[in-house]
């Protein structure tokens, strides 16, 4: 990281068509993380989040409500606002794309790079997805008309539109990522970026013309049917923030230290907006942080679905730090992390309640039994140099990491010197020092502990503010700069203090605490909680069954795949104009000639995919187990395209 004197942590402004998620609350708590250490270290810290609230899906999300977008926009904003305020997300901005102040800025940021010459109107014609608020150039769609993003249907948009002259910035932009290996996080996902922009960039159409919900042109343009594209509104957001095209108030603190977002909108982050950036002749980020999806039983949430989980109700449950905790250590940044209160349940027992939480309760315990709860560190050093300098290594190696987002590794390393500390305690046995008249060194070992748990309490602070808050008080001091400094920085120790007792933090959690993990305000359902309840196992409503379409089809081509052990090419007729394409990994249990003519249970609105190169659009039913593989079929022929329900 290079060395700046402010740093700018910035969220993905969320969208106001649903309601927060733990997709969303993730975002959050790393970029709140970041923003926490950044200032209990001492930096000028600044840190933005809030909604994003233009553009058609917006408009059409407001109108199947019956009001208007703006009420409907204030709503869902004051939902975020209320969420991350009861998280106590240490925010210092949450800015609206209806603000006035923003919308100025974005004119002005138009009109900018309008006068640059970077902008010039001409006629769009191709497709967008509505929900992705994105165009896609044919070449890109799946089946010619699927968006390669969500695989949802795109329309066709035919209109006046201006464009940026995003392709006179490839070879720019190709510098930058080649210049700054670190600017895309983590490093894989720069690859990736630099794959796409190596194979060519069309210039990005920034205005629409057919509908009204976002920002009007600078007015000397003249033009004002046009109303901008959401995502060079929303990018704005970054600048506009600081007072950008207005006061200019906070205009240190440009560049971005980090924006944190997801891996699906990476390519508006990595591409369209450092492009923008140098439209305008502005310094570019330092990081794009992009990181990976949490899933719900292995399948992506939305609300459509209906298997999204409510943070809130989370945190409710399992305390709020617990949940932090969790979300932050069980995935690698970048990768995708399933949700199961198992494994959260697991790290509360395991993690937090055996490593940590008892180590505090054996220091509480023993400096009471000894010491009458007061604690020296005098003599540490004269007995334990050698854990200190365990711990002290651990500690050191905390701050790069943070910074490159590899909180996971941040974790793993603070942990390290608690076993050093839980291992200390079962081999030098205070106990038996104490019995056999070694006071001093037995005090020593105690304080050993104290001074652990205080490093540990203050790096861990980021992560879970109000537990370790109550663990430094415990010990006699408040986690802050001062602390931070004293204490990780300068390596002192602890002064002789004395040590309060506490309740237990991390009490034992023998059973799942919610009945079911999901958001009850977007999905009401019937389901008593003893259905609920039942073997563990989500129950879902009918509604959601339905939304799986099932077909009868007869298999009428099948070939093998080439180079696949495993799958079979099948051409199904679902009484469609055209045969579904289907690759099935049944090549073990059936021979093509098989089946030929027989008919099969096809899952007819899967998203298209694609297998060994070769697309398929759609699933077969089967049942697989110790007598092998076996497909359904329906008992009689049924007509092609038989609803199966
Ligand atoms: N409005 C845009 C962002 C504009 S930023 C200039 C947007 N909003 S969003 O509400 O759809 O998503 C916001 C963030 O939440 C994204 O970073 C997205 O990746 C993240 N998540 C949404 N669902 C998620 C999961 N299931 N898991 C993890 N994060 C996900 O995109």
């Amino acid at each position: 990281m290079s060395c700046h004197k402010t740093v700018y942590i910035t969220t993905p402004i969320y969208y106001v068509n649903d309601i927060a998620h733990i997709g969303h609350a993730y975002t959050t708590i790393i970029a709140d993380t970041i923003a926490r250490y950044s200032r209990m270290s001492g930096l000028d810290t600044f840190f933005l989040t809030g909604t994003d609230e233009h553009g058609q899906k917006i408009e059409e999300a407001a109108k199947t409500r019956g009001k208007t977008p703006q009420a409907y926009a204030d709503e869902i904003s004051a939902t975020f606002k209320n969420l991350w305020d009861e998280f106590g997300i240490s925010y210092d901005r949450f800015i609206r794309t209806t603000d006035d102040a923003h919308k100025k800025g974005v004119q002005y940021a138009f009109q900018k790079m309008f006068d640059k010459g970077d902008i010039y109107k001409d006629i769009y014609s191709g497709h967008y997805c509505i929900s992705c608020e994105a165009f896609f150039p044919k070449s890109q769609l799946v089946d010619d008309e699927f968006c390669p993003e969500c695989g949802k249907i795109t329309s066709i948009v035919e209109e006046e539109s201006y464009f940026f002259r995003l392709s006179a910035y490839q070879d720019k932009l190709l510098a930058w990522y080649e210049e700054n290996p670190n600017c895309i996080l983590p490093k894989s996902k720069r690859n990736e970026v630099i794959r796409f922009v190596e194979a060519g960039l069309e210039d990005l159409s920034i205005t629409r013309t057919s509908f009204d919900w976002g920002v009007k042109l600078p007015s000397n343009l003249n033009d004002p049917k046009h109303v901008m594209y959401v995502w060079l509104d929303a990018l704005m957001n970054y600048l506009t923030a600081l007072g950008y095209g207005n006061d200019e108030e906070r205009m240190q603190y440009w560049p971005a230290r980090v924006h944190l977002i997801g891996k699906d909108i990476l390519r508006f982050h990595a591409i369209y907006w450092p492009a923008f950036l140098m439209s305008l002749d502005m310094p570019l980020p330092k990081h794009i942080a992009a990181h990976g999806w949490w899933t719900r039983d292995g399948q992506k949430m939305s609300k459509s679905k209906g298997n999204v989980i409510n943070p809130k109700e989370v945190a409710d449950a399992y305390g709020l730090d617990n949940f932090r905790y969790f979300m932050l250590r069980e995935v690698p940044f970048g990768g995708d992390g399933d949700f199961s209160q198992k494994a959260l349940i697991d790290r509360i027992n395991s993690d937090l309640g055996n490593d940590l939480g008892n180590l505090l309760n054996r220091l509480i315990g023993m400096s009471q039994k000894y010491f009458d709860g007061k604690i020296d560190s005098t003599n540490v050093a004269k007995y334990y140099q050698a854990e200190l300098d365990e711990m002290k290594a651990s500690i050191a190696k905390l701050e790069p990491s943070l910074f490159e987002m590899q909180i996971h590794r941040y974790l793993e390393e603070l942990w390290r010197p608690l076993s050093v500390a839980n291992k200390s305690i079962d081999k030098y046995q205070p106990w038996v020092l104490m019995k056999d008249g070694k006071d001093e060194e037995a005090m020593a070992l105690v304080a050993l502990i104290a001074n652990i748990l205080a490093n540990v309490a203050i790096m861990l602070y980021p992560i879970m503010p109000i537990a370790t808050q109550k663990i430094a008080r415990a010990l006699g001091f408040e986690v802050d700069n001062n602390s931070w400094r004293k204490i990780v920085k300068e390596e002192m120790l602890l002064d002789t203090f004395v040590i309060s007792k506490i309740p237990p933090l991390f009490p034992r959690i023998e059973e799942p605490l919610l009945a079911h993990a999901k958001t009850s305000s977007t999905q009401e359902s019937d389901t008593t909680k003893e259905e609920k309840e039942d073997k563990g196992v989500a129950l879902i409503g009918i509604d959601q069954f339905f939304q799986t379409t099932l077909k009868i089809g007869t298999v009428i081509e099948a070939s093998e795949l080439p180079k696949s052990d495993r799958l079979l090419l099948l051409q199904i007729d679902i009484g469609e104009a055209k045969p579904r394409q289907i690759v099935a990994g049944i090549k073990e249990y059936y021979s093509p000639d098989s089946l030929v003519g027989t008919q099969v249970c096809v899952v007819a609105n899967l998203k298209p995919a694609k297998l060994m190169g070769t697309k398929s659009e759609g699933m077969l039913l089967a049942a697989k187990d110790e007598n092998g593989l076996h497909l359904i079929r329906p008992e009689a022929p049924k007509t092609n395209g038989t609803f199966i329900k």
